[in-house]
């Protein structure tokens, strides 16, 4: 009867919000960010939780959010603390992918599940155990996105008209899959479309406002007129570049193109003012709810699928 009971209020739990409910015992839920200095991530973790305890009542109190400050050996220990504790669940954006297995491991060997979000873990990793799934985007698919934004541009991105499409990219960190896959099909894009492409200026912005003017400004003063485009990894980073660009004395899509990712709402009304080409919804609300429902599925003991995709979207003006 016990056995029925359990499952009725489970099922009760499924209608609710992908799973949870007070009327089950509350999970305890801990929560790892590599870092809150990051616009894009600050949007997901307070969205994580408003969602978990507004939409899933989730007590707030069962709920710890850890501000990994960059730092891998310091989101390490937050991380062992969680399983200390002996938390239901975690949810957790790696400082960096590579220390998924021995995570993987622990928690696994602890019995507590793991819902990676943002920064995906290499498939071999997430095979390590039947209680791990990342919850993401295909940043191969934002990449995509920018490129073709760039090619369906009237000059085609050749805004100097020399024939080629002279780009600057100012990258995220490179050791993030994101980074990595943005910085090659955004290129991949424009070859695709037939475009000639020519790589004037490569390096990391870290996905830092301040690091992305300060690269913009270099790439300016060193390659001036050349440049075409300059691609950021993300919109913090287009940000800082448009500043170098105003500051360069050049003006967006009238002579240099100039693209971002996430679009963060200050950069949604500088593409709708046009002094941003375009940018790629990073949807941080559906990542965020698929998270936390599969988060709460697993508390309950569903099976989890080993990856849970979320949408891009082209955005211009
Ligand atoms: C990306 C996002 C960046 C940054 C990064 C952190 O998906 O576009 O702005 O937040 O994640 O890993």
């Amino acid at each position: 009867m016990k056995k029925i009971i359990a499952l009725v209020m489970a099922l009760l739990v499924v209608m609710l919000c992908g799973v949870a409910s007070a009327e089950t015992a509350a999970p305890k839920i801990g929560i790892a960010i590599y870092q809150f200095a990051d616009n894009f991530m600050t949007l997901y973790r307070e969205e994580l939780v408003r969602y978990l305890t507004e939409d899933c009542g989730v007590p707030a109190e069962n709920i710890t959010v850890m501000d990994g400050k960059n730092d891998q050996a310091e989101q390490t220990n937050q991380i062992d603390a969680f399983i200390a504790d002996n938390v239901d669940v975690m949810i957790l954006n790696l400082v960096q992918s590579s220390s998924a297995a021995s995570v993987i491991q622990k928690a696994d060997a602890a019995g507590i599940p793991v819902i990676f979000i943002n920064r995906e873990p290499v498939k071999e990793d997430l095979d390590l155990s039947e209680i791990v799934c990342y919850v993401g985007a295909d940043a191969r698919q934002s990449g995509t996105f920018q490129g073709e934004i760039v090619a369906e541009t009237e000059n085609k991105g050749d805004i100097n008209g020399n024939g080629t499409v002279d780009y600057v990219m100012i990258m995220g960190d490179p050791e993030n899959i994101d980074a990595q896959y943005r910085t090659e099909y955004s290129i991949k894009a424009l070859e695709d479309a037939g475009l000639t492409v020519n790589k004037l200026f490569e390096q990391r912005g870290d996905w830092d406002q301040t690091k992305g003017q300060e690269l913009a400004a270099t790439a300016l003063s060193q390659y001036g007129n050349d440049i075409d485009v300059i691609f950021c990894n993300n919109d913090a980073m287009a940000l800082g570049a448009y500043q170098a660009i105003v500051d360069a004395g050049r003006v967006v899509n009238e002579d240099i193109y100039l693209l971002g990712v996430d679009c963060l709402d200050e950069v949604k009304a500088m593409v709708e003012a046009g002094q941003i080409t375009g940018t790629v919804l990073n949807d941080h609300v559906g990542q965020s709810h698929t998270a936390a429902d599969a988060a709460l599925k697993a508390v309950a003991g569903e099976k989890l699928e080993q990856y849970y995709w979320v949408d891009y979207v082209k955005v211009t003006k």
